[in-house]
């Protein structure tokens, strides 16, 4: 297959990217910053910001599936990213005619969503850092979820867990709405969405991937994830 992957150069993106290469895609890798991708056979790089309709059309066209990890930190502004890249994404494929569409979203996107066992998670770090620190990008988050669900698209959002990085793909669980976990390691997220891009198991609805082989550090995670990133 010919795969369109927009923020092909974040961190999720670069995973995806590799394991669509490893499996015998050819990949368009769609981005705001070419300079660090390395040039390999089957690899195409495409200049563009997901906001940019001329250049995401000029981007996506040929393929068969869009894939997009775009995203941004959160914080107290009003976040657009998400809902103004799936509008413009949405609106290219359907000039295009390309008809499948996997975008990251996240389990937060399920208001049932409290993982079993969490206790932490869900009376503390959930409703007091995550929710209220994340208020605007998950609005936002919604937003593009709405947008994707009014398209005639085949679409699949997919709602993974805290991201953390971990250097191989180990066991991970998919489900649909949401799945039962706190954490998801971006290996696993980039190769649940291929999995999905093969079977087409959660087409116009939402997939939950968490990983459930390893944990992370947690004080690592923060500092990755809160400080670092910021
Ligand atoms: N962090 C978590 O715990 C968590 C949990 C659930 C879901 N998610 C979601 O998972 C996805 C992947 O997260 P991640 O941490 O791997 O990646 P990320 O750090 O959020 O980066 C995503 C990529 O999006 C690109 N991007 C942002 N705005 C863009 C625009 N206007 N045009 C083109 N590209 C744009 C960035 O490109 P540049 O490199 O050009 O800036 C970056 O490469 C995101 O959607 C995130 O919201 C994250």
């Amino acid at each position: 297959m010919r795969i369109a992957v927009l923020g092909a150069n974040g961190p999720t993106g670069r995973h995806l990217t590799d394991q669509a290469l490893a499996g015998g895609h050819e990949v368009v890798a769609v981005t705001r910053r070419p300079g660090s991708l390395t040039p390999r056979p089957g690899l195409a790089v495409a200049v563009a910001d997901a906001t940019d309709q001329a250049a995401v059309e000029a981007a996506i066209d040929g393929a068969d599936a869009v894939l997009s990890t775009v995203g941004t930190t959160f914080g107290k502004q009003t976040v657009t990213t998400y809902s103004a890249s799936a509008t413009v994404v949405t609106a290219a494929m359907a000039r295009r005619g390309v008809g499948r569409l996997l975008v990251v979203s996240s389990n937060m996107m399920d208001p049932h969503w409290r993982p079993t066992g969490a206790h932490f998670f869900n009376h503390v770090l959930d409703p007091l850092v995550a929710r209220r620190l994340g208020r605007t990008l998950h609005a936002d988050m919604r937003r593009m979820e709405d947008v994707i669900r009014g398209t005639d698209l085949d679409w699949t959002l997919v709602r993974p867990s805290g991201l953390f990085d971990h250097p191989v793909v180990t066991d991970y669980l998919t489900s649909e709405t949401s799945a039962d976990g706190v954490f998801t390691a971006r290996a696993d997220l980039a190769a649940a969405m291929l999995r999905e891009l093969e079977e087409g198991r959660y087409v116009r609805t939402a997939m939950g991937v968490v990983t459930t082989a390893v944990k992370p550090n947690v004080v690592k995670l923060i500092w990755n994830e809160g400080v670092k990133k910021k």
